[in-house]
């Protein structure tokens, strides 16, 4: 499976049940590589989704244990094993913190938007790559700069 994420300096991920920063480069590039593949998410990162909508275009495989969760567009699984039965091989780990933990060994490639700023307010994080000897840089962009945020798309490939 891959997985795809945007990090700031330290690796944060989000803040307030929200991301840190929306660069439009970057939104479109995720719709670029996740659209016509399955995504899975956990429902606090659909609930950041516009309408809190699962996304179009997308198989939609949502963690949830809350009963009576049956959002419209997309599929509920309560453990792990169970999505894990459902997805292919090309699906894209959407996150958040819980479900980039829960699924990190299970991804051959991690797409990570870096942003070239630390947010202080930050209160949750993905784990860092660059410390995990298995996880190497196979491909780094040029630097990209938007509204005076920098940032680059680091591909990471687990060996
Ligand atoms: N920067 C990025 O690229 C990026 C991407 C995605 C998300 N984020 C950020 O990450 C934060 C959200 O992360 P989070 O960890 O708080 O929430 P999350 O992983 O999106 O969702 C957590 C919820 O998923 C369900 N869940 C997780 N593991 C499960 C399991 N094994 N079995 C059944 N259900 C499971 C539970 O739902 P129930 O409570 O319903 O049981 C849990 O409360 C937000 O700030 C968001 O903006 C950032």
């Amino acid at each position: 499976m891959n997985l795809i994420v945007a990090v700031d300096k330290n690796w944060a991920i989000g803040r307030d049940g929200d991301q840190l920063v929306y660069i439009s480069a970057d939104l479109k590039r995720f719709k670029a590589l996740t659209t016509g593949h399955t995504v899975i998410l956990g429902r606090k990162t659909l609930a950041t989704f516009p309408g809190r909508r699962p996304l179009k275009g997308r198989r939609n495989l949502i963690l949830s244990r809350t009963p009576g969760f049956v959002p419209q567009g997309a599929e509920v699984f309560s453990d792990l094993d169970s999505l894990l039965a459902a997805a292919p091989e090309d699906a894209f780990v959407l996150g958040g913190a819980s479900v980039y933990h829960a699924l990190l060994d299970r991804c051959g490639t991690a797409y990570v938007t870096k942003i070239g700023r630390a947010f202080p307010e930050a209160d949750c994080w993905f784990p860092d790559l660059d410390a995990r000897p298995q996880w190497r840089v196979e491909e780094e962009s040029e630097p990209q700069e938007e509204n005076g945020l920098h940032f680059r798309y680091v591909t990471y490939r687990r060996q």
